[in-house]
């Protein structure tokens, strides 16, 4: 990622604005660095790093306290706006310590929360006019669900240069881009329907697309639009992410396919999207992927109640630890005086984070992504087992 202040301030939209009704707290991530996002109840929104800066424990986990966010490991509080600590549960008579949650710049425009690279924290004052979200929202607008495609962000927009709207040909509908990784698809044929898709790239190889239709629709026509375009943004997903198993046609003709299969003409477009199938090139490799789905859900599955007994090989010492069932990964290497640095204790601060050289880890913590699960190469040993007899640790 470049280093924040660097260039000119480049805003990224984080969410749909109504994400974060109702005192909800929003994680995500921008360039791969993970950020919390949560409106106060005064109205503001504040974009922070998802790190308490006490412990280290991500914020997203923690609770909405009105004007101030809580970590949900000591309780320590930090304040919208400035994100300075102003409470410490276990000190009630003390003043708070002067340490504050490393903020970034905010900003709720066309419904949507933004935030920028910069670390100049006046850059709010400069968030440009996006002209195709400052059109749309002079109308009435159609929120479409955020999708997040397994992609970077140039693979994404190339895919939706052939994004076909509803009850109009491929052939019909351009690709505009504006300002900021905003695409807006228009249809040419005089029907005058748009999309309008914002792009943030969360990590590399992880792409979360936002949409909105603009246009005044009454509450059928709106459901009926939502579930169009989501059909549409799946079968960009599946694609891109099968992308590796299409041969017989490259990516945007496949998409192309998979779109035009999902059209339709009828009034509720989603019965005849999935009433007509994929196109062989597209559906094969989602019936693998289901199958994979399937493979991995049963194993979880069974995995449920495994707390039985493993070996730890250690790489570093050359020793090895039996695990028995019913005591802790973390108990067993301190009984062998093993070492671990650990805070929570609960799988939740990152604090344990080790290396595994070989073996399947069982992760049961709520640090680590799906994408860190799925890699296998690293696990909290203070909540974390093993699926595999055998796990080898850097230890
Ligand atoms: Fe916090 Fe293990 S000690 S995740």
């Amino acid at each position: 990622m470049a280093e924040r202040g660097q260039e000119a301030a480049r805003w990224y939209a984080l969410c749909a604005a109504g994400a974060l009704d109702n005192g909800a707290i929003h994680r995500t991530e921008l360039h791969g660095e993970g950020l919390v996002v949560w409106r106060a109840d005064d109205g503001r929104v504040n974009v922070w790093e998802d790190r308490c800066p006490h412990r280290g424990v991500r914020l997203s986990l923690g609770h909405h306290r009105g004007d101030t966010l809580q970590c949900q490991y000591h309780g320590w509080r930090f304040a919208s706006g400035d994100g300075a600590c102003r409470a410490v549960p276990a000190h009630p008579k003390a003043s708070a310590p002067p340490i504050h949650a490393t903020t970034w710049p905010a900003i709720e425009r066309y419904g949507f929360v933004w935030t920028c690279e910069s670390a100049d924290r006046a850059a709010t004052a400069a968030f440009p006019p996006i002209d195709a979200l400052a059109a749309a929202q002079s109308q009435d607008c159609v929120p479409l669900r955020t999708t997040t495609i397994d992609a970077d962000l140039a693979s994404v927009r190339h895919a939706l240069s052939a994004y076909v709207l509803p009850h109009a040909d491929a052939a019909e509908c351009a690709v505009f881009e504006c300002e900021f990784g905003t695409l807006t698809v228009e249809s040419l044929d005089g029907a005058a329907s748009s999309a309008i898709f914002v792009l943030q790239p969360a990590r590399a190889g992880k792409t979360r697309v936002h949409g909105v239709v603009p246009g005044e629709f009454d509450a059928a026509q709106r459901l009926a639009l939502q579930r169009t375009h989501q059909a549409r943004l799946n079968a960009v997903r599946d694609a891109l992410e099968a992308a590796g198993h299409v041969q017989a046609a490259s990516l945007t003709e496949a998409l192309t396919e998979a779109l035009a299969a999902s059209s339709t003409d009828a009034p509720e477009p989603n019965r005849a999207a999935r009433a007509q199938p994929l196109p062989v090139a597209v559906a094969m490799p989602l019936v693998r992927m289901d199958a994979a789905r399937r493979a991995v859900s049963s194993a979880v599955d069974a995995s449920r109640d495994e707390g039985g007994p493993f070996t730890v090989h250690l790489a570093r010492s050359g020793g090895s630890v039996d695990v028995p069932a019913n005591i802790s990964l973390l108990d067993a290497l301190r009984a062998h005086g093993v070492e671990v640095p650990t805070s929570c204790e609960q799988g939740v601060c990152g604090t344990c984070l080790t290396r595994v050289l070989d073996g399947e880890p069982l992760h049961r913590d709520a640090w680590l992504d799906a994408r860190e699960r799925a890699a296998g190469d690293c696990m909290m040993v203070c909540v974390s087992r093993a699926r595999t007899p055998t796990l080898t640790l850097d230890l």
